[in-house]
């Protein structure tokens, strides 16, 4: 397995500060790394220092041009990303008349794979189309939950659309791991956190992410808190779920 989506329908739960993050600990771990931002607002190209690809996405994803101009490489070696714009909104309008136009992602993925040792997809919040590319495209999904009430009723809406996927298409990647996501040294969080296990059982990731002011604070200079801030604690729960992941999918 090795075309992973980082997916919630839910916006601000950690889904490009998990993508990102990964990206760059697993590539300095020396795994070959793609990461694919299937989110207009374009955020992966801002932390890694891409900019949006001269032409945009949608002749990645349509026209399945893969050239280096549109597969960048990152200052960090190994770690490359297609980079997001804002021209991803119009996806739904330019492929209506595709027969295949939910199988897009998965087709150019299909091209390239050979080339990476894992793939991840950073998702936007929620984007039907979108949304349905990345769960065909994925094999395996990372689902990130804010240890909130509100984000606890999000990992079971993002649960659900999989399963209707599933059904409509008789195809859903598999849940690789539910990832509790900025956790606090507090009575509600601790709550929240047991709930979450009892529910979820085995689903729920070992490695907790604490929530630290470090990963805003890295963001806001464009890099990744795992390459400022190492020593802090989310970066440390970073790494750790970078070796989980890679315990789990076996690469
Ligand atoms: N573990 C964490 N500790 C502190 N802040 C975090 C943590 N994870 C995410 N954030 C912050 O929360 C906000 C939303 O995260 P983001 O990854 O952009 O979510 P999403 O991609 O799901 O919308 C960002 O400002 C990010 O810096
Ligand atoms: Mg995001």
């Amino acid at each position: 397995m090795k075309t992973i989506a980082i997916f919630s329908e839910k916006g601000g739960v950690g889904k490009t500060t998990i993508t990102t993050n990964l990206g760059v600990s697993l590539a300095t771990k020396n795994y070959r790394t793609l990461i694919i931002d299937m989110d207009p607002q374009g955020h992966v190209g801002r932390i890694m220092g891409v900019g949006p690809t001269k032409k945009g996405i949608l002749y990645f994803l349509i026209r399945a041009q893969v050239g280096d101009e549109i597969i960048k490489e990152t200052r960090i070696p190994k770690l490359f990303v297609v980079a997001s714009d804002w021209s991803l909104a119009d996806f739904t309008v330019n492929v209506a008349q595709h027969p295949n136009r939910h199988l897009k992602l998965r087709e150019i993925i299909e091209k390239i794979k050979d080339k990476f040792d894992i793939i991840l997809i950073d998702s936007p919040p929620s984007l039907e189309l979108i949304t349905l590319n990345i769960l065909l495209a994925a094999e395996g999904v990372i689902i990130p939950v804010a240890l909130t009430y509100l984000g606890l009723v999000g990992a079971a809406a993002t649960l659900r659309i999989m399963a209707q996927t599933k059904k409509a298409f008789n195809y859903s990647p598999g849940v690789i791991a539910l990832v509790p996501n900025m956790y606090e040294e507090t009575p509600e969080c601790k709550e929240l956190l047991q709930k979450l296990r009892e529910k979820l059982g085995k689903r729920m990731s070992k490695t907790v992410i604490r929530r630290a002011p470090e990963v805003d604070k890295a963001q806001s200079y464009s890099v990744t808190v795992v390459e400022m801030s190492p020593e802090s604690p989310a970066a440390q729960d970073f790494e750790k779920l970078a070796d989980e992941l890679i315990l789990k999918i076996g690469i």
